[in-house]
């Protein structure tokens, strides 16, 4: 059986922050971040509004654009590094909230690549009828973990939701392959403290998706039978703009064949490529049989990519 995405939904908070804006938090400026980075601005939720409140909204977002109601969810699969608290889970607060029956609930921990292991978990289970209609949600409120005292790492991050429903759908349509990694050696490159704040080693990092994105880019367009030529549309992990151009020259597709909302939102982590997903199809950058790769990298180290028959 086929497996794809029968919705895509996104919340981001409406408190927008620029870099002129962080220039009065921390010793930085416009330019740094812009050339740097790729980000102007990014959003940051008020304090009444959790990492929940954010899958929530996207949630029922990308229930309306598949047509379906929370009754028809058979499992729900939150991607976060950031839940409300560690238990219960955000998925188990989402099937509540949703009015879901009491189906399997789960959050993924994968930091930036939560989403692409929720998708690809998905898969096996409808792939192998246990169930059919799965809801997989990246969200983060990384404003909470953030050190807004340390200029390396608060000017990259942002808050926000994206989510789809995964599901079966018509034959040579949805995930074609896919590939997820990981290498725990690297875990001291990114990770949370005992004070609760995101701890980066900014250089190494960018040493690794440099490597990592267009590599494993090219390695599911090859693993579903394609050539690199054959993309028509690239949505990498929205960190770094750098990072991002490497995969999409390594893919030689043009600028405006990539999904580019890392301007707006800054890395949103396991949000960002669900973020980018659910904008760029209901702009229509995103077209009916589209071959789609999406691919990211986080704390872990972690990694996955897929390519997809929109
Ligand atoms: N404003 C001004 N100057 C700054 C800032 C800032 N916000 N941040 C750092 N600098 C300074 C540094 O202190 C350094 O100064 P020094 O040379 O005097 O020490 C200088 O700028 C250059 O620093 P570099 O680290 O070399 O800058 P680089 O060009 O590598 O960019 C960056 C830094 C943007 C963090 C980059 O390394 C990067 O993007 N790395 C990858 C990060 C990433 O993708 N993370 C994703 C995972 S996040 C997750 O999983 C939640």
């Amino acid at each position: 059986m086929d497996v794809g995405l029968l919705g895509t939904g996104h919340y981001v908070p409406t408190n927008v922050v620029t870099n002129k804006d962080m220039e009065k938090i921390v010793d930085t400026s416009d330019e740094w971040i812009r050339t740097r980075t790729g980000i102007e601005e990014r959003r940051i939720a008020d304090d009444d509004i959790d990492t929940s409140d954010m899958a929530y909204y996207a949630a029922k977002n990308a229930l309306d654009d598949a047509g379906l109601k929370a009754e028809d969810l058979d499992m729900i699969m939150v991607a976060t590094v950031t839940p409300d608290q560690p238990f219960p889970s955000v998925a188990c607060m989402l099937q509540d909230r949703l009015g879901a029956n009491t189906v399997a609930a789960m959050d993924i921990s994968a930091a930036c690549s939560g989403f692409m292991y929720g998708l690809v978990t998905a898969k096996q289970f409808i792939e192998t009828n246990a169930y059919k209609n799965i809801l997989v949600i990246g969200v983060e409120k990384l404003s909470k973990i953030t050190d807004w005292s340390d200029r390396n790492t608060c000017v990259l991050f942002g808050d926000g939701a994206g989510a789809a429903v995964v599901g079966p759908v018509s034959e040579g349509k949805g995930i074609l392959s896919f590939e997820l990694g990981s290498n725990g050696a690297g875990g001291k490159e990114l990770y949370q403290n005992k004070e609760d704040h995101l701890i980066m080693n900014g250089r190494e990092v960018f040493k690794f998706a440099v490597r990592q994105m267009p590599q494993s880019s090219v390695n599911v367009v090859e693993k579903a039978g394609y050539n690199k030529e054959d993309v028509d549309y690239l949505i990498p992990h929205q960190a770094n703009i750098r990072i991002m151009e490497a995969a999409r020259e390594r893919l030689g597709i043009p600028e405006e064949k990539m999904a580019m909302s890392i301007k707006k939102y800054g890395n949103t982590s396991a949000a960002s490529i669900p973020i980018a997903l659910s904008e760029d199809v209901k702009s229509g950058k995103i077209k009916d049989n589209d071959l789609v790769v999406m691919v990211g990298f986080g704390g872990g180290l972690t990694w996955g990519a897929i390519a997809l028959r929109w």
